[in-house]
């Protein structure tokens, strides 16, 4: 067994994952952990699996960059994946980082995120109408998918009927995020920007012409800076909207879908938050913490920095491997257990330290009402077939899951 997980952290390798760790990289993640916690790639590059280094990378920004201009020139070449993924706030550190995540933290106010919430009920409470009326249903496109898309819509205030295209394109421009890709793989993410930064020239030249509120209106908050006088050029106003429509669509669909997959998977903890309802708040961060939705995230050393006994050179690329840190025993007690009323979770779903994720109080309020109002209006909901995962390993949630409730 120990010689097995020896073997399974040795011949680790992004370059070379199989379908069998799409389906389950936990075992794999734990192997590294106990063997190679801070494992050389044959790139040259590192993975980390431990809680605290995870921690040290996240906070100390001076050693590891989020600019990513250096490691996605060679990935993506001259094209506009690279300036899209290069200008998001994600990407870039300070102070370009500062004063566009000033400008979003404003925007995502706890005031504006409140204001959300009556719209969001009456979304979800709609999609539960039509699930009792069809009785067998799919989880992720006829509810997981179908609630972030709307949310983030009503964010910038994108008109309905126009919110159709935005689902493909933020899953094809995160897609080319993936350690490996395929020439059609960055076809279509080059493909998506393009359409993407089209649409929202016109829906911004639109808004200048007829601002919105800015009090619940992130476009135009955007739009018109801040009282200060700072404002995003051109290029960082549409780059940085893309980036919030795509921020919050995957990641939110997967805590819906991955939630609620392990809730029908776990029967004693369904039961649990059924009897409970008021657990969905640490049900949510438990289900952060035990399939995080977002599995990976990358840094770039820009001086010498030790971990453990190994030594990493200036400019090595290194990727934080969240999924692994959130089931490292060295943090959580009993990791591999899915529990509902875990307390002090300080799991890193959403990072930590400067680039901690800006919607994280939104995906809370998402998690928690879609969550929590599915399992009242069908608390014998029941998988009807096999979940079919996405195939992602950034990215981890479910492609299709076919479901049944009662009418
Ligand atoms: C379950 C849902 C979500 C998960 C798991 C998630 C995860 C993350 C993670 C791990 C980061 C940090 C990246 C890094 O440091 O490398 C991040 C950043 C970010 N997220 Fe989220 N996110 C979620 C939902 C959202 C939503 C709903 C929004 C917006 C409405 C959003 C907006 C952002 C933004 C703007 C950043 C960049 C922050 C910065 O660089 O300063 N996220 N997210």
């Amino acid at each position: 067994m120990a010689a097995d997980a020896r073997e399974l952290a040795a011949s680790f390798d992004l370059d070379s994952l199989t379908g069998e760790f799409c389906l389950d990289p936990y075992p794999t993640y734990r192997a590294l952990r106990e063997h190679a916690p801070v494992k050389r790639l044959r790139n040259g590059s590192y993975f980390l699996t431990r809680y605290d280094d995870l921690v040290t990378a996240y906070k100390t920004t001076r050693a590891f960059s989020s600019d990513k201009k250096k490691e996605f020139l060679p990935k993506y070449g001259d094209t506009p994946l690279y300036e899209h993924h290069t200008t998001s706030l994600v990407f870039n550190d300070q102070p370009a980082h500062t004063r566009v995540r000033r400008l979003i933290m404003g925007a995502l106010s706890p005031r504006a995120i409140a204001e959300m919430e009556p719209a969001l009920i009456a979304l979800v409470e709609r999609l539960l109408d039509r699930i009792a009326e069809k009785g067998r249903f799919e989880l992720i496109d006829d509810f997981a998918a179908a609630i972030p898309v709307e949310v983030i819509g009503n964010l910038l205030d994108v008109p309905h009927d126009e919110r159709e295209p935005l689902r493909d394109w933020s899953l094809s421009i995160l897609g080319a995020l993936e350690p490996v890709l395929t020439a059609e793989q960055s076809a279509r993410g080059n493909r998506a920007v393009r359409e993407f930064l089209l649409y929202l020239e016109g829906l911004v030249a639109r808004r200048r012409a007829k601002p919105g509120n800015p009090e619940r209106d992130v476009l135009t908050r955007l739009i018109q800076g801040e009282a200060n006088g700072e404002r995003l050029s051109e290029k960082e106003l549409l780059h940085n909207c893309i980036f919030l429509l795509n921020a919050g669509h995957e990641t939110t669909t997967n805590l819906i879908g991955n939630g609620l997959v392990a809730l029908a998977q776990h029967p004693a903890e369904k039961r649990r938050l059924l009897q409970a309802p008021e657990l969905i708040r640490t049900a949510v961060e438990e289900i952060l913490r035990y399939e995080s939705s977002n599995q990976l995230g990358n840094r770039m050393t820009t001086e010498a920095v030790s971990l453990g006994d190994v030594t990493l050179a200036p400019g090595t690329p290194v990727t934080l491997c969240i999924g692994a840190a959130n089931r490292d025993p060295a943090q959580f007690d009993d990791p591999e257990r899915f529990d509902i009323t875990r307390i002090a979770n300080k799991h890193l779903a959403f990072g930590t330290g400067v680039h901690q994720c800006a919607g994280m109080a939104l995906a809370r309020l998402e998690g928690a009402i879609a969550i929590s109002r599915f399992l009242r209006r069908f608390p014998s909901y029941a998988l009807d077939g096999k979940p079919v995962r996405g195939g992602r390993v950034r990215f981890r949630g479910f492609l299709s899951v076919p479901c049944a409730v009662e009418g």
